[in-house]
């Protein structure tokens, strides 16, 4: 059986690792140096859909998964379901989820959805006219309209810092088309956690939860990042969050999306904060998160079958998949990260943290430069610490990260700690 998986990040790397097994023949479009070890890598532009369809003719490929969100929103789900090919992800109509926040939140007000409440503003003038009328409060969340990269969102705490905020995104276009429709929202505060979901459009599973760590430096300093850790599960979710979770969010959203006609297949990635008044919407994303995928799997089951039911829209109707295994990812970094940094440092020690009990290493941007495997990324690995306690993965995950070295590396030292309170 032949599986590709688009991407080239540790998420990529960790879908890889969960799909392997006897008589699977493991793909990866474009991939890293770490994908290479348990798939054949192949160039591809992941905003052709096109040639990611070639590719998958070319590979006799029995089933392909979406990694990142940027092929989902170029609609390469929608050109492999016209092209009869199985695939793991949502149409670009149903990823709107994510790639549209003015659609999203629409979306979730039509259902009944809880969420920040927030005004969708079209023009400069509108926005500026809303933000004024201090209808919902300070600070006021401005976030761009679409795919920012988790930079297109701005906490103004005045209306000053909140007009040029507005100004910046609609007439200074700080984020390009993302940013010609702004969101403004309320801000809410608690927690925040993601709640992972497999969906083939009408059955839902809740397959886990994690935390992450955005900001660069620890105890949550510094610009945001990609996400420079995570820990799964989150403490903040027992079996009665989720039943609610499940109960006013997954199911209205799965239900709202197949009653508006494009019915949402694949991971659904809720991010939540849990507010005094119950869990609410932040965000949501049409895929898995990075570096929370690494955390997140495997999962208690094969993933294979589960995946195979959501192409074939019958996946298995149960709750939830539990795992009682704790997991800490601890993002290793260059040096410089989220600015500016350098490349194509040669990375030593990879084998000796692999070998470590209950440690797993994953790429995320590395490559080969003739044998060595060098850094070619901002975030370049994520090593990850399996254990029964917090306190375990925790140790684990920082022995694997101790064990790499490369020039400038850099990680934060606090991943997990907000576990173990
Ligand atoms: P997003 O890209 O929508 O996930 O937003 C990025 C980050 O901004 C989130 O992880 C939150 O920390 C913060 N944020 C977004 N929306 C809100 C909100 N309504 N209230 C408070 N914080 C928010
Ligand atoms: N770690 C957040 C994301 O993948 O969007």
């Amino acid at each position: 059986m032949n599986i590709l998986v688009l991407g080239s990040g540790a998420r990529e790397h960790a879908i890889l690792t969960a799909l392997a097994g006897p008589s699977i023949t493991l793909h990866c479009a474009p991939g890293n140096a770490g994908t290479a070890a348990v798939a054949t890598n192949h160039p591809l532009d992941l905003e052709s859909p096109a040639a990611a369809i070639d590719l998958a003719r070319q590979l006799n490929t029995d089933l392909t998964v979406v990694g990142p969100e940027l092929p989902l929103s170029v609609g390469v789900v929608d050109r492999f379901q016209e092209a009869d090919l199985p695939i793991v992800g949502p149409t670009a109509a149903a990823a709107r989820l994510e790639t549209s926040k003015a659609w999203a939140k629409e979306f979730m007000a039509r259902h009944r959805v809880p969420t920040a409440r927030f005004v969708v503003a079209d023009t400069e003038a509108d926005a500026l006219t809303a933000a004024r009328s201090e209808s919902l409060g300070w600070p006021l969340v401005v976030k761009a309209d679409g795919l920012a990269a988790g930079k297109g969102v701005v906490l103004a705490s005045d209306p000053g810092e909140a007009d040029a905020t507005i100004r910046d995104m609609m007439s200074l276009g700080r984020f390009g088309a993302a940013g010609a429709r702004v969101v403004l929202e309320e801000c809410l505060t608690g927690p925040e956690v993601s709640f992972f979901v497999l969906t083939d459009g009408e059955r839902t599973m809740a397959i886990g939860t994690a935390q992450d760590h955005k900001r660069v430096f620890d105890d949550d300093r510094g610009p945001n990042t990609g996400g420079m850790g995570a820990f799964s599960p989150s403490p903040l979710i027992d079996e009665a969050m989720a039943a609610r979770v499940t109960a006013e969010i997954v199911r209205p959203v799965i239900d709202g999306m197949r009653a508006e006609g494009h019915p949402y297949r694949g991971f659904l990635y809720c991010g939540l904060m849990l507010t005094a008044r119950g869990p609410k919407v932040i965000e949501f994303n049409a895929r898995l998160g990075d570096p929370e995928t690494q955390v997140l799997l495997p999962l208690g089951e094969p993933l294979l079958p589960l995946l195979q039911g959501v192409a074939a829209g019958s996946l298995p109707s149960r709750d939830a998949i539990r795992s009682e295994r704790k997991r800490v990812g601890v993002v290793v970094a260059s040096g410089g990260y989220p600015g500016e940094f350098a490349s194509g440092k040669r990375i030593a020690g990879l084998d000796d943290a692999a070998a470590l009990p209950d440690v797993r290493v994953f790429h995320a941007g590395t490559k080969f430069s003739n044998r060595d495997v060098v850094s070619a990324g901002g975030r370049v690995l994520t090593v990850v610490g399996e254990g029964t306690t917090f306190r375990d993965a925790m140790a684990r995950a920082y022995a694997g990260v101790d064990a790499i070295r490369f020039d400038g590396a850099f990680a934060r030292s606090d991943i997990g700690t907000k576990a173990l309170e």
